[in-house]
């Protein structure tokens, strides 16, 4: 066994407690907890798998101080009250038992609390400052409730003990109650714990103080704090850094730097587009002042990264966050010299917080469907009998269904018509900021190999191909094909689809107008405009790319507004393509034309319905998946596909075939 890694599985130690390695799995919300905020199987399950995984420390997730008033999602842990001790000591056992560190996070959401919108509960915050936070029409504490609140706060970390966890983390971050009392931009008090500098820390110093009063020198307590707020007038690190000399004197062992706050989640909970480690030096600036060790996050993918963060002391400790969500065996397969078989984190953020937290829904993830389902997943059994598995389409929804078919015992054949296996990830890979696609690419290439599919390049298969070899079950991930436009002048030369753009099957030229501001659409908007082109986009809803994943969404616009060759109109829809110009009509019904030398369409895709037609009559179990079901994103690609390779031939199958 080669001895990989070494700066990162050395042990460290935060507090009295030591930490098998250097790797954090840091406080991630699940919306696994019950309705009440109590443990349940699921939540027991993935925390579970991410200590079996090899991670050093785990911080289980945003955990409720004071009632679901304090819920930063919907169903959030709560430790405010003893009857949630039993589940959360068996939490605690079940990732101890795995050598992993168990810390749990404390936090109480303030204006940043989902539960107006989940439950009609009144926000709490430090003042009632416009625009500032996730819930308007706020209660102002007053000053005997913060005292109260430093009490629930140490109560909570005395449950945490008693459950049996190794120490607690303080929600000093991310726009919640600490932070908004710590940043001035939000806290225009003038009572105790408004003012200076001073002032605004005495919340959270008195619940350190506290804590350590309470519970001893032994007990962990790590500070998640956001150091730069990345928002106008917010918290920076000069001052931040001040901030935590403040909570190390108060007794905290660890500073778990982040950064970011309601208004800036871009830099928060990163994109696709941002650089690995891009805010790993804001650790580096907190440990030039204090003692104790510091946590460095965002976007850490890959081991090699992880490494050097800690070979070149820019952090003690690092977490990687959706890291471990796509693989809980981050650290495992890291330290066996297997980093190539991890399944990194894309960034994508559909399904762990677009479609997962965000929407009051538990966290799923496009690349690793097995999250928030590990129990269901380990219990996957060998198929009674091994069929023919003929697998149509080598996109993300076809390798899946590929991949689960054959680890099952399934003689399986996966056929692509194209000259390369990847779908549309290999096409969303080219688009700009998003080239860490092509690692989920990679990694299923791998998966379909070592599972040994018998991979038909270059083969299009139709309903005689099928009568032929006559399999037992047919998975048809076939896919979308663009949709057209039905206006005059459609056809012309000078205008194509967006995907052979991106493709770079077609090539255009001079200015260029993209009918289509979905997210095709904005991608290919500015992979011309990267590429010098003068760039209109023409979108037929009040905004651009409504339906892309919010933050994802935010940070483009950003993007978007940097760009001086990038422009874009809403609300007006294409009514005819002439040799130099389109015509417009606008939500007032005015016609224009717009000038330009190039038409790049973006309008949709729709399902290619071919071969599962075709297939309607014949006698074979036809399922079919991904996009040639429905037109949707990469998750419902990945879960229909994983959910169909476990089905075929399965006694108790999730998914059926189409009758
Ligand atoms: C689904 C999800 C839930 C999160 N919940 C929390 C939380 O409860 N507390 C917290 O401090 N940070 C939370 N975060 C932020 C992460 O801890 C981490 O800082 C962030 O994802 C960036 O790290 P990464 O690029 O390694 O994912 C959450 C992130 C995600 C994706």
């Amino acid at each position: 066994m080669s001895d990989s890694y070494p700066a990162l599985f050395q042990p460290g130690r935060i507090g009295a407690t030591t930490v098998r390695n250097r790797l954090v799995v840091p406080a991630m919300g699940t919306n696994y907890a019950s309705e009440d905020g109590a443990v349940t199987d699921q939540l027991l399950d993935y925390y579970e798998e991410r200590a079996r995984g090899g991670a050093g420390l785990v911080v289980v997730g945003s955990t409720g101080v004071d009632g679901t008033r304090s819920n930063a999602i919907a169903r959030q842990l709560r430790i405010d009250d003893h009857r949630y001790i039993a589940g959360l000591s068996t939490l605690a056992t079940r990732i101890r038992n795995h050598g992993a560190a168990a810390f749990i996070q404390l936090t109480h959401a303030g204006g940043g609390t989902t539960a107006r919108k989940t439950r009609g509960e009144t926000p709490v915050v430090p003042s009632a400052v416009p625009g500032a936070y996730n819930a308007s029409d706020p209660h102002v504490l007053a000053t005997d409730e913060v005292a109260d609140l430093v009490e629930a706060h140490v109560e909570g970390a005395a449950r945490a003990a008693r459950a049996g966890f190794d120490g607690v983390e303080l929600h000093c971050g991310h726009g919640y109650l600490l932070e908004q009392f710590m940043s001035a931009r939000t806290n225009e008090r003038t009572d105790r714990y408004g003012g200076d500098l001073e002032a605004r820390m005495r919340f959270p110093l008195d619940i350190v103080a506290g804590i350590r009063d309470r519970l001893g020198p032994d007990f962990g307590l790590s500070v998640r704090l956001t150091v730069e707020e990345f928002v106008p007038g917010g918290q920076e690190i000069d001052e931040s850094k001040r901030v935590a000399t403040m909570l190390e004197a108060a007794g905290a062992d660890v500073i778990n730097v982040t950064t970011g706050t309601y208004g800036s989640a871009p830099q928060t909970i990163e994109p696709m587009r941002y650089e690995e480690g891009w805010r790993a030096h804001y650790a580096a600036e907190v440990g030039s002042v204090v003692d104790i060790p510091t946590i460095a996050v965002g976007v850490i993918r890959q081991p090699d990264t992880a490494a050097s963060l800690v070979a070149d002391d820019v952090a003690e400790f690092v977490a990687v966050g959706r890291g471990h969500i796509s693989d809980p065996h981050f650290a495992r397969k890291a330290k066996r010299g297997e980093a190539d078989e991890i399944n990194r984190c894309i960034g994508c953020n559909i399904g762990c917080v677009g479609d997962g937290i965000f929407s009051h829904r538990p966290m799923g993830c496009s690349v690793n469907p097995a999250v928030g389902r590990e129990a269901e997943f380990a219990a996957t059994d060998p198929s009674p009998e091994s069929q023919q598995v003929l697998v149509v389409g080598g996109g993300p929804a076809g390798m899946e269904a590929a991949v689960w078919s054959a680890r099952r015992g399934h003689d399986v054949t996966l056929c692509e018509e194209s000259d390369e296996l990847g779908g549309q990830l290999s096409l969303a890979a080219t688009a700009p900021g998003k080239g860490k696609i092509a690692w989920f690419t990679d990694y299923l290439t791998r998966q379909v190999d070592a599972a040994a599919v018998d991979v038909r390049l270059e083969t299009r298969v139709d309903a005689e191909l099928v009568r032929d070899r006559d399999p037992d079950a047919v998975v048809v991930a076939t896919g979308a094909r663009p949709r057209s436009l039905d206006v005059p002048g459609v056809d012309r030369d000078h205008v194509c689809q967006a995907w052979d753009v991106l493709a770079e099957r077609e090539t255009v030229e001079g200015r260029v107008l993209v009918v289509g501001g979905g997210g095709v659409g904005c991608d290919t908007a500015e992979w011309l405009a990267e590429r010098g082109h003068e760039v209109t986009i023409l979108e037929y809803a009040d905004r651009l790319a409504p339906r892309k994943e919010v933050i994802s969404r935010l940070a483009m616009l950003e993007e978007f507004g940097d760009r001086e060759n990038l422009r874009w109109e809403t609300g007006c829809q294409v009514t005819e393509i002439g040799p130099t110009g389109v015509t417009v009509r606008d939500a007032d019904d005015v016609e224009t034309t717009v000038a330009t030398d190039s038409v790049v369409l973006a309008v949709g895709h729709a399902r290619d319905a071919t071969l599962a037609d075709e297939l309607e009559q014949l006698p074979v179990d036809v399922y079919v998946v991904g996009d040639a079901r429905e037109s949707r994103n990469i998750d419902a690609a990945t879960d229909e596909g994983t959910d169909v390779g476990r089905s075929i031939g399965a006694p108790d199958p999730v998914f059926t075939p189409r009758l």
